[in-house]
């Protein structure tokens, strides 16, 4: 009942909420098959062209490894060693890699980019995070909530709180709208998405029956949710600098175990893209913690290892979401 054949995945405004259910259910039973050793290759012989412009673990991998399970071939191409973006346009990128793959995915700057990639490829592209929107993400985030709840998605009540100005507040406003979900984004009026989007989602709720709250007050926001989503304060391709004004406005916003408390909800669980800074293990973590002296950013330690945590559980579905999205653009 759904072609989605040659289809470009750009951003879930493209797709309808019919076609959304049928890429989670897809992805279940992709995952189902996976770990019954059931799965059927659907993509032998096809070549996948995966464009990094910025850094990825997750989407990567997801990206690789559904293509490999579905007997597909890929070609990871990083932030440098092509000639992308330097000596040879997005456009004639698009034309040449078109003749040579049965689809490209690109991570990368500007939302424009991945467009203009998709209009003169003449074979699938799928957007692999830009700094407006980071679709794959969402459809392993739908999928995860519903392994979660005894619910249907349209039932379920989700906060984003944080940096909600960034491709997760975009991506997690219009998807959220899309599935006719109780949507809301938590943060300072600076760290709102822009008008535009904001627009686009009270409308799609019109349609959908969504409910959408932007606000920065965290007790309304956080009160009866079933997940509590957040992601960084500075995005990769943001200065470093922005770590200061970011830490002022959304010290408040933090995941802690006081805001969990304030969901009200004993089940509420904690949902993250990741790479998260919870602790300072890392690179990034010490620089902070010798800079602004803190241990911790968009969540702590606590809440991050906690038994609501199911960001595990996120970072697995990438890769039977990103699975199904390739089956249902490319398989035969
Ligand atoms: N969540 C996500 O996209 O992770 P990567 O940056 O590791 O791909
Ligand atoms: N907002 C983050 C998401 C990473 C998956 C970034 O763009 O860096």
């Amino acid at each position: 009942a759904f072609n989605l054949k040659n289809r470009h995945f750009l951003t879930l405004r493209d797709f309808s909420p019919r076609e959304i259910g049928f890429l989670l259910k897809l992805s279940s039973d992709l995952k189902t098959a996976k770990y019954a050793g059931t799965e059927v290759p659907k993509l032998e012989g096809k070549d996948i062209a995966l464009i990094f412009e910025k850094n990825s673990t997750r989407t990567r991998v997801g990206f690789e490894v559904a293509a490999f399970d579905q007997g597909a071939r890929v070609t990871y191409l990083g932030p440098t060693g092509t000639h992308i973006g330097h000596k040879e346009s997005v456009k004639d990128t698009a034309r040449v890699l078109g003749r040579v793959y049965d689809a490209i995915e690109y991570r990368g700057f500007g939302q424009a980019v991945v467009e203009e990639l998709a209009q003169y490829a003449g074979v699938p592209v799928y957007n692999g995070l830009t700094n407006e929107f980071h679709p794959t993400q969402i459809l392993a985030d739908f999928l995860t909530m519903q392994e979660h709840v005894e619910k249907p998605l349209r039932d379920v009540a989700y906060v984003f709180i944080g940096d909600a100005a960034n491709n997760m507040g975009d991506s997690l406003l219009i998807g959220g709208a899309k599935m006719g979900m109780d949507v809301r984004l938590c943060a300072p009026k600076a760290c709102w998405p822009n008008q535009a989007v904001q627009e686009e989602a009270r409308a799609l709720a019109a349609e959908t029956g969504a409910r959408i709250t932007i606000t920065d007050d965290v007790d309304t926001a956080v009160a009866g949710v079933d997940f509590v989503y957040t992601d960084v304060w500075v995005s990769m391709g943001e200065p470093k600098e922005k770590w200061a004004e970011r830490i002022k406005l959304l010290m408040p916003y933090q995941v802690n175990a006081a805001l969990m408390a304030k969901t009200g909800n004993p089940r509420a669980r904690f949902m993250h893209c990741l790479p998260a800074f919870h602790n300072t293990e890392t690179v990034v973590g010490k620089e902070i913690q010798e800079t602004y002296g803190i241990d911790a950013m968009e969540v702590t330690e606590e809440v991050f290892e906690s038994p609501a945590s199911i960001v595990f559980d996120q970072a697995e579905n990438r890769m039977h979401t990103i699975k199904a999205v390739l089956v249902a653009t490319l398989g035969g």
